[in-house]
């Protein structure tokens, strides 16, 4: 079977398998224990498919610029883009990607790749070969369809689609109010169904609410001739009928309904001839773009088999180009498939370019989030790092305050008082430095969100830190207002009196680090106060925030501790402990102690919790944290985000063992071995995997769209690895398996690309011996810059 990949599976279940490369996971059946999905997106278009054929596509915001309907049912998973293949003799009909006709295929693969999936099916003698991808720069999807007829005897087919037409905010399920919006016509000789919508539900337009238009021209488009179509639900499913078996498939009709306001959809009626043997390809087109003329173009851009080809061919390229610039080799092949490939691309197509994924449809930039995210683009392209700094710079206000998050489109977001998020805009800086030692980039001037005035970043980096510091209880410990990196402690400080004992390490952690940057820019005022502040804090973190044996948490604007001993519940926090390590806050002694109670308290099978023991009951005082179901998500589960520090923090302790255990308790890989248990895809990270203290002990879910992808590939190559950037070079400090006898890490440095091999012949975990450059011993374990075009590195441990 030509179609069907065959390859050497790698990590396979009933369910699936990674291909030999690590770049594809085929999935073998459509009943996956959960929807599992793709995220394409170029940057601006952007779609989620899951292997049954679900999902929905936007055009730069996937809340406020929906072109297809999409609601969320994890279970029933039955909105997508439908095709029906009908045979016209025998009146079968089936969908080659099983839903929504369910009819059992005999054979069945989706295939999903870096910036494309494909579905291979089979019934009887029918094979279909259905590829979704979204070319480069161009606002549409392409839906590649390959028919094939293996048997003996001619076939007569039709195939039908069906969608149903969004355009706009996905606040439609008044769909009653907003189908007297949208417009559909059907243009015969063009083979295409076009619809437009005379209203955008978003905050914009001048003139009143729920008054401008949605200035775009959507469409369906096929490359072959249609015979018929339809843009009506109720003449296309019939009145209380269902997508599994449309009226208008059932019958083989089109009544051919378009014009004002049906409850518009989009389905073209095409007749398939195949003569025994014969074969027929084909494409379906939907996009949207600012006027009819532009569709017209674009669509033509498409038309044949060899367009196509080359447009896939290209989002290839874009993907491997992206994703090869940063290589390694390791004895760990679910290491190499994650760090190689799938969490760089989760973090970009889904996390930055797409927002976007099935457990949720963000569209905003959180303040925090996309600045974590864009760490990614580092040793791949530092100009895309710069762009995401300047883009959140922008959404400063001139008191150091920022947007927790905010739409692009309308540029509103929710000014909020959470006290860590205009922290991250210098830790980025801070990242930023350690990857390219370029200084003069603090230079660059970004407007305020609130003021026209253009300030450098460095300022922009001052702001926050000063308002950091300006925000402290009167023992100098920062209040937690609505929260901090955990959201869900929203209701800990409202008051302006509680305290985060995480967000001490975190502003110690910046102070440190812009201690030097501030001297390298003669700034010594900032250079005085960062240090007598630094050291102060230092001071009241040891002294006021131990708690015995760990660090507790946070105090509640009545005083009260929230993750101390005393507590019931919530006994132990890991932020806490593992940034008291990563900060250096903590003393050695104390530092030590908290890694200890996280490996003994928070540490389990799938990773260390978040906190333990989860919360039983809603705590007003500490907020929507202690609502979730105890063991769930923040409430005692594993929070991978915050997971992955726990990498850094072991390593950085000497403790190499126990942070090659936390990857393999949240590595997807691993657990995607136990899919039943799982349930989430084995190819992306999970946000959340549930704690002993939930019934599900070991599930996976909101899988694709969090922060920890970005997150675990960092600490994978910088950690476990150990190579990592610094201001003087490359630092080589591994952390790995005793047993790992070598790996190797290609990356670009500063314009030049390093090939470093380290060889552990004597079963070390951490520590070099020697190491050459470019067959030159050098003493310590940084790489100083080098100047040639690359640069091989010998290293044995
Ligand atoms: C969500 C938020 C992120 C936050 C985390 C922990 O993932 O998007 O900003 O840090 O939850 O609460």
């Amino acid at each position: 079977m030509a179609n069907f990949v065959k390859t050497e599976p790698q990590f396979e279940t009933d369910y699936g398998y990674f291909n030999q490369e690590g770049t594809e996971y085929i999935i073998k059946t459509p009943r996956t224990p959960k929807p599992w999905i793709n995220v394409l997106s170029n940057g601006r278009y952007g779609l989620t498919i899951s292997q049954s054929g679900g999902g929905f596509s936007w055009l730069d915001h996937s809340e406020f610029n929906r072109i297809t309907r999409w609601h969320q049912d994890m279970v029933k998973d039955d909105w997508g883009k439908y095709l029906y293949v009908r045979d016209n003799e025998s009146g079968e009909v089936w969908s080659p990607t099983w839903l929504p006709v369910r009819t059992e295929l005999d054979e069945y693969q989706c295939r999903h790749g870096f910036g494309y999936t494909i579905f291979h099916s089979r019934l009887g003698d029918i094979r279909i070969t259905l590829t979704l991808f979204i070319p480069m720069n161009e606002q549409l999807e392409v839906w590649d369809v390959e028919i094939e007829n293996l048997g003996t005897q001619s076939r007569s087919l039709t195939l039908f689609n069906y969608f149903e037409w969004a355009l706009g905010s996905s606040n439609d399920h008044h769909r009653e109010f907003h189908k007297n919006f949208i417009e559909t016509r059907y243009d015969a000789p063009a083979s295409t169904i076009w619809a437009n919508k005379r209203l955008w539900d978003i905050a914009l337009g001048t003139r009143g609410h729920w008054n401008i238009e949605h200035p775009f021209t959507a469409f369906l488009s096929c490359t072959e001739k249609a015979t018929g179509f339809e843009c009506d639900k109720e003449s296309f499913l019939g009145q209380y009928g269902s997508i599994d078996i449309p009226a208008a498939v059932a019958k083989n009709t089109s009544p051919g309904k378009q014009g004002l306001w049906h409850d518009a959809i989009a389905s073209l009626k095409i007749p398939i001839e195949l003569a025994p043997g014969g074969k027929q390809k084909l494409a379906y087109l939907v996009g949207m773009y600012d006027t009819p003329q532009i569709c017209e173009t674009a669509i033509s851009k498409f038309q044949t088999q060899t367009q196509r080809a080359a447009a896939l061919n290209e989002v290839k390229t874009y993907w491997s180009d992206m994703l090869d610039a940063h290589q390694m080799e390791t004895p760990d092949a679910s290491i190499n498939i994650l760090a190689n490939g799938w969490l760089k691309y989760q973090a970009i197509s889904a996390r930055i370019y797409g927002r976007s994924a099935y457990y949720q449809q963000s569209g905003a930039y959180g303040f925090r989030d996309q600045l974590q995210d864009s760490q990614v683009f580092l040793p791949i392209d530092v100009t895309k790092t710069e762009k995401q700094i300047k883009l959140h710079a922008a959404h400063q206000y001139m008191d150091g305050s920022v947007l927790h998050w905010w739409h692009p489109i309308t540029e509103q977001g929710l000014h909020s008082g959470i006290a860590d998020n205009y922290l991250w805009l210098p830790f980025l800086v801070i990242s930023y430095l350690q990857e390219t030692d370029n200084i003069a980039f603090l230079h660059e001037q970004v407007a305020y969100y609130d003021y026209e005035k253009s300030d450098s970043i460095y300022e922009h980096c001052l702001k926050s830190i000063m308002r950091s510091m300006q925000r402290t209880s009167p023992r100098g410990l920062p209040f937690i207002g609505a929260g901090d990196w955990n959201d869900g402690m929203s209701a800990v400080g409202l008051e302006e009196q509680g305290e985060s004992i995480w967000l001490a390490h975190f502003l110690y952690y910046i102070l440190n680090e812009f201690i030097d940057i501030s001297a390298e820019l003669n700034d010594d005022d900032s250079t005085m106060l960062f240090k007598g502040k630094a050291q102060a804090l230092q001071q009241v973190i040891q002294d006021q925030a131990w708690d015995g044996d760990w660090f507790f948490r946070a105090t509640k604007d009545n005083g009260e501790i929230i993750g101390g001993h005393e507590c019931e519940e919530g006994q132990i926090y890991l932020n806490a402990q593992t940034w008291s390590v990563i900060s250096g806050s903590a003393s050695a002694e104390q530092g030590k102690k908290s890694l200890e109670a996280v490996e003994r308290y928070l540490l389990k099978d799938f990773g260390p919790l978040l906190l333990a023991p989860a919360y039983t009951k809603p705590d007003s005082h500490i907020g929507y944290l202690s609502r979730y179901a105890a063991g769930t998500r923040e409430n005692g589960g594993v929070y991978t985000h915050a997971a992955t520090w726990a990498i850094w923090a072991f390593a950085l302790q000497g403790k190499p063992e126990l942070a090659f255990k936390v990857y393999q308790g949240i590595s997807p890989i691993h657990n995607g071995m136990n899919p039943e248990r799982y349930l989430g895809e084995p190819f992306v990270t999970p946000g959340n995997i549930d704690g002993p203290d939930s019934a599900y002990y070991g599930r996976g879910g909101w899988t694709w769209y969090t922060g920890s992808a970005t997150w675990l590939y960092k600490m994978i190559s910088e950690r476990i690895l150990g190579i990592r950037p610094s201001r003087k070079g490359l630092v080589i400090d591994p952390a790995i398996p005793a047993e790992w006898k070598q790996y190797t890490m290609t990356r670009k440095f500063r314009g030049t690309i390093y090939t470093i091999h380290v060889a552990n012949p004597s079963n070390r975990s951490t520590g070099v011996s020697e190491f050459k450059v470019d067959g030159k011993s050098i003493e310590g374990n940084v790489i100083p810059p080098q100047l040639g075009e690359t640069c091989l590195v010998q290293v044995t441990m």
